[in-house]
């Protein structure tokens, strides 16, 4: 599959959800990813929020649908960084067997099951230390797959970017970030 047509999405979107964008990159500073790896390119908005803000990353995106103006924007304004693998998680995670992230951003499909899909195909790719970053905890069908998997990840702690403080300008109340002991906050 492939889309060309992004361009007037991808403005309106970069202009639409500043907030996003602020509260991405202010997370990224914190948390300083050298390997990431995201599930849904889209636009690119999260990729870029990424790489601008790490300089020494690199990103591998996922996505069954070739979003071909993100992808050459993003490989020419970051040169060697950035790699798009196209596919669906959790199949396409199976490529990455061996390699490991320090941070994963999940914005793919967002019912129950692939959100289930797609904490459970991470976890073996997770540096001990790594972050997974959600977007849309606001959707219930989200939220019920992220609270489940906590419920079996004790050793992991839950946070909202707005307790976190990711934004100086009210971040928006869906991103959430999953941690282990090792990064876990006292708020
Ligand atoms: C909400 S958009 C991602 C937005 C992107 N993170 C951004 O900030 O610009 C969701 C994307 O997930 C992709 N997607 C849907 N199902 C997927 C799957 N199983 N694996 C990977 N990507 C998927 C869609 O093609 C779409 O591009």
């Amino acid at each position: 599959m492939k889309n060309r047509n992004t361009s007037t999405t991808l403005h309106y979107c970069f202009n639409l959800y500043p907030k996003y964008y602020e509260a991405l990159a202010a997370a990224v500073r914190y948390f300083k990813p050298l390997h990431a790896l995201e599930i849904g390119l889209w636009v690119g908005r999260s990729a870029y929020a990424l790489l601008n803000n790490s300089p020494n990353s690199t990103l591998i995106s996922i996505d069954p649908v070739s979003h071909e103006e993100s992808t050459e924007f993003l490989e020419k304004t970051f040169p060697g960084r950035f790699t798009y693998r196209q596919g669906y998680s959790p199949d396409a995670l199976y490529t990455l067997r061996g390699k490991t992230f320090d941070w994963v951003y999940i914005d793919g499909e967002h019912t129950e099951k692939a959100v289930t899909a797609d904490l459970l195909g991470v976890v073996p790719l997770l540096d001990n230390d790594g972050v997974i970053v959600l977007d849309d905890y606001n959707i219930t069908e989200v939220r019920e797959a992220v609270d489940m998997f906590m419920k079996e990840h004790a050793e992991k702690k839950l946070y909202s970017f707005n307790d976190l403080g990711f934004s100086d300008s009210g971040c928006p109340s869906q991103i959430v970030a999953i941690v282990g002991k090792e990064r876990a906050f006292e708020l």
